[in-house]
């Protein structure tokens, strides 16, 4: 980056970082959803996009802050949509673990300046820690990054928006059951996606017996939809 390139992020920052912290002012679910569509930035940080039908995610959201999650893993966060609700919403929350593949499919993931935006999410928590791993889910190096943060814990929540693929899913579910705490909860988005290329629908059809298990499919869609496991059933 240039000098002036430089100078002119800085100021973008600065703004977007104040123009955040004046939205992000309740931990009500529908006003962390409205806080997303009133925050307006600069530059790099223009907005924060969310990849959901809203009213699938709402639904999904009423389920996690009854379990109140202690440590939660995000698998693909883009934009950082999702990223900004859980920390939002969950304000007991003391460590929360985004993973996303730079230039990976389904959106392509986020430069690493972007990182310093995401931690605003947090500026206000004494209590809760970001952490950004940046790689491939299934990667061993990703999995020992992950272990070295948890250090003796176990993730109460783990949303996965990751790879979509069918063989991609499915890794994902069973490397990251290892990480789980037993009453844990599995967010899955997409089991309502019918596109080429989307293997999330036939994975959960596959598994969601084997746990109780809610849907969050806004009606008539034939897109998106957010599943929910529970492990201790
Ligand atoms: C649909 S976006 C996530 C959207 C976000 N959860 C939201 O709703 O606001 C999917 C993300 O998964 C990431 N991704 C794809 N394959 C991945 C992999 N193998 N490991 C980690 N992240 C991956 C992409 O880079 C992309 O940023």
């Amino acid at each position: 980056m240039s000098f002036t390139e430089t100078l002119r992020d800085k100021a973008a920052f600065f703004v977007s970082k104040r123009n955040l912290h004046k939205v992000m002012n309740s931990e009500e679910i529908e006003d962390v959803l409205e806080s997303i569509r009133n925050y307006s930035g600069r530059g790099f940080y223009d907005k924060i996009r969310l990849a959901q039908i809203e009213e699938e995610l709402y639904n999904l959201c009423r389920r996690v802050i009854e379990h109140k999650p202690r440590i939660i893993t995000e698998i693909g966060t883009w934009n950082g949509g999702t990223f900004y609700v859980w920390t939002r919403i969950n304000p007991q929350a003391e460590k929360i673990i985004s993973i996303d593949l730079p230039s990976g499919q389904f959106g392509g993931g986020y430069d690493e300046k972007r990182i310093k935006f995401f931690r605003e999410f947090a500026s206000d928590r004494k209590n809760t820690e970001l952490y950004f791993i940046r790689g491939d889910s299934k990667s061993k190096e990703t999995t020992d990054k992950l272990s070295a943060i948890l250090q003796k814990d176990k993730i109460d929540f783990l949303y996965i928006d990751g790879d979509h693929t069918y063989e991609g899913i499915k890794k994902d579910f069973y490397i990251y059951l290892n990480f789980m705490s037993e009453k844990g909860l599995i967010g899955f988005h997409d089991i309502n996606t019918y596109k080429e290329g989307y293997g999330v629908v036939k994975f959960w059809n596959e598994i969601k017996s084997r746990y109780r298990h809610e849907e969050f499919i806004r009606e008539g869609s034939r897109v998106m939809g957010n599943g929910l496991i529970y492990l201790n059933s």
